[in-house]
């Protein structure tokens, strides 16, 4: 017996549609610590065991590796040799790195202009073909439904049914870490896959009986970028949390579904809501997150103040990428100017005492 972790399809192959002698593409993804938080939750008005998934740690960074690894290894099976997708970044990135682990050729169709650095910088390094569209998410996922009726070419978002099958392990490994289903989960919403994909995998740990409860799913948008608010997709959607710059969802009925079944909500927060609760995670957690997973920070913060989430519940919060996605983000809305100094102790030590 072997220790070493070799990714969730591997440790998760009862759950997934997968066959025996299935070759499967793996960077070990999956397996990302679940955080309790110590600092945020005494700013709090109610007491509440506050927990983070990080899946910033994943291999490309983000959430999206957990479908990925299901996508790409199904994508290999059935012989394809390409694959495409419309992404804000993340997917992007995940979909030309699992690419390059298995060989075949990623395209990508990007939002120009629209695309954090790091993400842009990921999906070049792993020699993705990019196509920067002069449109938004929303143009990218038609264009792209539309050419892979066109060529040999598998779709590797979220409408892929494998993306789901992969993400849905994020539930189960926060069962396993709790020992039971948290009360309530709170995670951002843009194309809608993750939160259909959670409810998924919560739906079918109770199911067999691992656990006798799912979790309220609450699920949080930008304003201007919140159809689920709005009733209906909406067009010409922003926000400075680009990752989840969507309005026109995919799972849209999925969602709603996880949403209504479970008795959760969706609520909508601003640019400036989002980056006041990335900041703060960073200075009392310790964890640097990108600006749409911190909406789930500033959702779960404002339900507990509220009594929405009342006390003594056990919340978790997915943090679906990591902050150094996005660089320049961080580095503009920091506030803290940088001190300048001669290479020489005596200025060294007076900057220190000034700040002590
Ligand atoms: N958080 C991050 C960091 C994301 O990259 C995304 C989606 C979401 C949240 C929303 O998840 O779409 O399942 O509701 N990013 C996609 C992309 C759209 O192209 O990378 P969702």
């Amino acid at each position: 017996m072997h220790s070493r972790y070799t990714g969730l399809i591997e440790k998760y192959r009862d759950y997934l549609p997968i066959h025996d002698d299935t070759r499967i593409i793996s960077l070990a993804e999956g397996n990302t610590p679940l955080i309790r938080l110590h600092n945020i939750p005494k700013l709090l008005k109610n007491e509440v065991a506050l927990y983070v998934k990080y899946e910033g740690l994943n291999p490309t960074g983000s959430f999206k590796d957990r479908g990925m690894t299901m996508a790409i290894t199904k994508a290999v099976e059935s012989g394809s040799k390409a694959t495409v997708c419309a992404s804000t970044g993340n997917t992007s990135a995940s979909a030309a790195a699992y690419s390059a682990r298995a060989g075949i050729t990623a395209f990508v169709l990007i939002p120009e202009g629209k695309i954090a650095q790091g993400k842009l910088a990921q999906a070049m390094m792993h020699g993705a073909v990019i196509i920067q569209i002069q449109g938004n998410f929303d143009d990218g996922m038609r264009l792209v439904k539309e050419v892979a009726q066109h060529a040999p070419i598998t779709i590797v978002n979220s409408i892929n049914p494998y993306r789901l099958q992969g993400q849905k392990t994020a539930a189960f490994e926060i069962i396993e870490a709790l020992g039971r289903a948290p009360d309530y989960h709170c995670l951002p919403v843009g194309n809608a896959g993750n939160i259909s994909a959670y409810w998924m995998g919560y739906t079918e740990f109770a199911d067999i009986g691992i656990v006798n409860k799912r979790p309220k799913m609450c699920g949080y948008q930008a304003s201007r970028s919140a159809p689920f608010l709005r009733g209906h997709p909406i067009d010409n959607p922003e926000t400075i949390a680009t990752a989840i710059r969507i309005g026109h969802p995919q799972s849209w009925d999925k969602a709603i579904n996880a949403q209504k079944e479970s008795g959760g909500w969706f609520d909508e927060f601003t640019d400036a809501e989002i980056l006041k609760a990335q900041k703060l995670l960073a200075e009392k957690e310790g964890i640097f997150c990108e600006p749409a997973s911190a909406i789930s920070i500033a959702g779960a913060i404002k339900d507990i103040n509220n009594g929405k989430i009342p006390e003594g519940s056990t919340v978790t919060c997915t943090l679906t990428g990591n902050g150094l996605k996005d660089p320049d983000t961080a580095i503009q809305q920091s506030t803290t100017p940088l001190i300048k100094v001669k290479a020489e102790l005596g200025e060294v030590k007076t900057a220190i005492l000034q700040k002590m």
